[in-house]
């Protein structure tokens, strides 16, 4: 079988939907809605992306971004704790940036959010690519960030361990809450960061919360494969899967780890019909809605680069250096080379990578070879959060698919996101 994440905002994505056709992203009873959606599903989590700051990078303010409600979230942490109040079972993920949080804060929200949640809690580590100006710091290199990530995934992990899970005794015949001998300072003294510890949060359900990560750059495999329960990863075709998917697993072996205890998830969108007519129509509505200001802001957003400053009509230069995320800057300048600034804005703002349209079964038939060729451990459903109607489609038309062709879960066997992730 495999596993199935949902993907979302905790921001106003699809505010310009008409009235009534979406929620309003400001009530909170979404969240909820959607979590409970999700658990009914069986998936195993849902994840919320995030970003700290509003950039000033397309035409060089922020005017674009607010103009248009982009980048714009609530705090994914107290969204997540609002969703487990409301359900028993689906796992809840939070991407947090390691670059800013200091880890003995972030060990101990996340140690709080495991407790509220019963053990189904997941870190998205990022390392984030702009923001430093929110936090009056110059933003590390690529890859002296995930130099910094590792040392802080590794504070956290001792200041998780700090409490032995039988610490707490609560004896209260002789007045002892703790013993102090299963609870340890952790003295931690790296190059980043330095910690005395212990924890002020006793060691939680899961002890750690699974730990997810997206990168998919040379330095950004190494962290995952060092660090990560879990990765997901876009890719274009079911060959870049296998490909990817060999190559991480075999990394983790040359690491010493079992490449079983790293999960791969690959992010789908997929557009669906009742009918493969149907279906078609949606597919070719939502390729025309494709809009080169709005890619153009996301990709200058993505590279860390202003793309206003370029020429629609030709391609990007070949000599282009960003600082941003540079894998995706060379499937423009290289793989795919011969398109022009307007098709990439386009093909950006409509966010496909592996597209795909079909009817229930259709798309079954598509994950299914996805799957079993790509060598994929489950998809990740990277749909706008507000759109509540396609993940009520996905719950209630193509689970229901998956679910009989046995492909995926029908109950969950156990009650902590770890046990839901490797269950199969
Ligand atoms: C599915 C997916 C979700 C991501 N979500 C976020 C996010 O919410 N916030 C963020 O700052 N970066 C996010 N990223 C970016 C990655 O975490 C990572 O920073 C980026 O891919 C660059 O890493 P790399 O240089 O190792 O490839 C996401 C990436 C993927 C593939």
């Amino acid at each position: 079988m495999f596993h199935l994440g949902w993907f979302g905002t905790t921001g106003p994505v699809n505010w310009l939907a008409p009235a009534g056709a979406v929620y309003d992203w400001r009530k909170p009873e979404i969240f909820q809605d959607v979590a409970k959606l999700c658990e009914r599903a069986k998936m195993d989590f849902v994840m919320f992306a995030d970003s700290v700051a509003i950039p000033a990078l397309f035409q060089g303010s922020t005017d674009y971004y607010v103009r248009n409600g982009f980048m714009i979230y609530h705090d994914p942490v107290p969204t997540c704790a609002w969703m487990a109040a409301a359900t028993q079972r689906i796992g809840l993920a939070s991407t947090l940036s390691c670059t800013f949080y200091p880890p003995y804060l972030l060990a101990r929200m996340l140690g709080t959010m495991d407790h509220l949640s019963g053990g189904r809690m997941a870190w998205n580590v990022v390392t984030s690519t702009k923001g430093g100006e929110n936090f009056g710091m110059e933003m590390p290199e690529h890859d002296e960030r995930y130099d910094m990530a590792d040392e802080h995934l590794e504070l956290c992990r001792q200041l998780w361990d700090s409490w032995s899970p039988d610490a707490v005794i609560m004896d209260r015949e002789n007045k002892i809450f703790a013993d102090p001998a299963k609870v340890k300072t952790v003295n931690f003294k790296g190059q980043h960061f330095q910690c005395r510890g212990p924890l002020n949060v006793v060691s939680s359900p899961q002890r750690h919360p699974i730990i997810i990560m997206a990168g998919t750059s040379p330095r950004g495999q190494q962290f995952a494969v060092r660090n990560a329960d879990m990765v997901i990863a876009h890719k274009n075709s079911v060959a870049d899967m296998k490909s990817y998917s060999h190559q991480l697993r075999q990394k983790a072996a040359e690491a010493g780890r079992d490449p079983k205890s790293l999960k791969i998830f690959y992010a789908i969108k997929p557009v669906m019909g009742d009918t493969p007519a149907e279906a078609e129509e949606k597919w070719q509505r939502h390729l025309a809605s494709g809009d080169v200001d709005l890619g153009l802001a996301d990709l200058s957003n993505t590279l860390m680069y202003d793309m206003s400053q370029f020429d629609l009509d030709k391609p990007l230069p070949k000599d282009l250096k960003v600082q941003g995320i540079v894998g995706k800057l060379l499937q423009y300048t290289q793989s795919q080379g011969h398109l022009t600034l307007r098709e990439i804005a386009k093909h950006e703002s409509l966010k496909e990578t592996f597209p795909m349209h079909g009817t229930p079964e259709q798309i079954a038939d598509i994950l299914e070879h996805a799957w079993r060729e790509g060598g994929a451990d489950g998809f990740h459903f990277r749909q706008m959060f507000q759109d509540y109607g396609y993940l009520v489609d996905i719950a209630t038309k193509l689970v229901p698919v998956l679910q009989k062709r046995g492909l995926v879960r029908k109950e969950y066997s156990g009650t902590m996101l770890r046990d839901h992730l490797f269950e199969f």
